[in-house]
């Protein structure tokens, strides 16, 4: 995302990753059924490969015409938007290291018949992880192809069971300026708040990450849980996610609270409506040069635009 102003560094560059966090996340795979995907864990040269792509231990449900598409590794984890860690491309990931995304809960809370507290292992437990290759369009127009790791939206929905009167959902980040530095400076309003009308959030498309690449989600590209919606611009994804709530009001989400102007609540890609700074009508996908036309819905129109029929998408950008 773009702003006006750049904030100081917020981490002292003497900080390095201790041993712990990388035990803490071999314990984590272990319990979360994941350690299978990292004895296939590929170099990061691989997955820079543009023909030798790697093979994921789970189920491509969506997107395997995407797999040549792939943005290599190196690029998906090192340019990121995460302004808990920084307002730069690269901030994530040299700042983020020493984030520890375990222990972990997740609070399902609101308008539903069961809420609950939950480990995160138990909040993944019931699913069977699946690969999903995901066209992912940055605001900014720049784009990649990920291939994330984890389970529907959906049936998580169907666990929690929403009340008739729940016509939304709100994801919500770690509110913790110990944990994520980029918290002491108000770029934005922290917590991260994102949201979703709820027939978006059953879309089969909806998806709660847990990995990319086949290995568990690095810090940087918002560790251990955060949910992907591939018709919408990045920022409708929320990462490092706490809390789950469901609710009648359409949700004062970040963006949309630091600049209403520039960041609607749908936020769907549009090639026909313009930030009010720049075009959406192209995008840079990461490692190419010739920019590409950005495509309705991000590609997804088949199976999205039906839910946004009768709507005006200019006023409901
Ligand atoms: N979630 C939180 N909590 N904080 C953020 O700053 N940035 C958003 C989104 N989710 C952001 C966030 C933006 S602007 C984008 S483009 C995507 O994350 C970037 O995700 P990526 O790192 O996987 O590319």
């Amino acid at each position: 995302m773009i702003i006006r102003r750049t904030p100081p560094h917020p981490i002292a560059s003497s900080e390095i990753t201790p041993e712990s966090v990388y035990l803490n996340r071999r314990q984590f795979l272990e319990e979360a059924g994941l350690l299978s995907v990292v004895a296939l864990a590929m170099p990061s040269d691989l997955g820079r490969s543009r023909v030798a792509q790697p093979q994921s231990a789970y189920p491509t449900t969506m997107g395997s015409d995407l797999r040549s598409e792939l943005t290599p590794w190196d690029d998906v984890t090192t340019y990121n938007n995460f302004y808990e860690f920084g307002t730069d491309k690269s901030d994530p990931a040299a700042n983020a290291r020493t984030f520890r995304p375990r222990p972990w809960s997740v609070r399902v809370e609101g308008l539903v018949k069961k809420p609950a507290d939950y480990d995160l292992e138990d909040f993944i437990k019931p699913y069977k992880l699946e690969e999903r290759i995901y066209r992912h369009r940055c605001v900014e127009a720049w784009s990649m192809v990920v291939p994330w790791l984890g389970f529907p939206m959906a049936d998580l929905i169907a666990r929690v069971e929403p009340s008739p009167s729940a016509k939304y959902v709100e994801f919500i980040t770690l509110n913790d300026a110990k944990r994520m530095p980029g918290q002491r400076i108000p770029v934005l309003q922290w917590p991260y708040v994102e949201g979703l009308r709820l027939d978006e959030a059953r879309n089969p498309l909806a998806f709660f990450a847990v990995g990319v690449y086949g290995k568990m989600l690095p810090n940087q590209n918002g560790a251990p849980l955060r949910h992907v919606v591939p018709w919408k611009y990045g920022f409708k994804g929320c990462k490092s996610i706490v809390k789950i709530r469901f609710t009648d009001r359409e949700p004062r989400t970040a963006w949309n609270l630091a600049a209403p102007d520039e960041y609607g609540f749908y936020a769907n890609v549009n090639p026909n409506v313009d930030h009010p700074r720049w075009s959406q009508a192209k995008e840079r996908r990461i490692g190419e040069f010739r920019r590409r036309a950005t495509l309705m819905f991000n590609g997804y129109a088949d199976q999205v635009a039906s839910l946004y029929s009768g709507m005006d998408l200019r006023k409901s950008y």
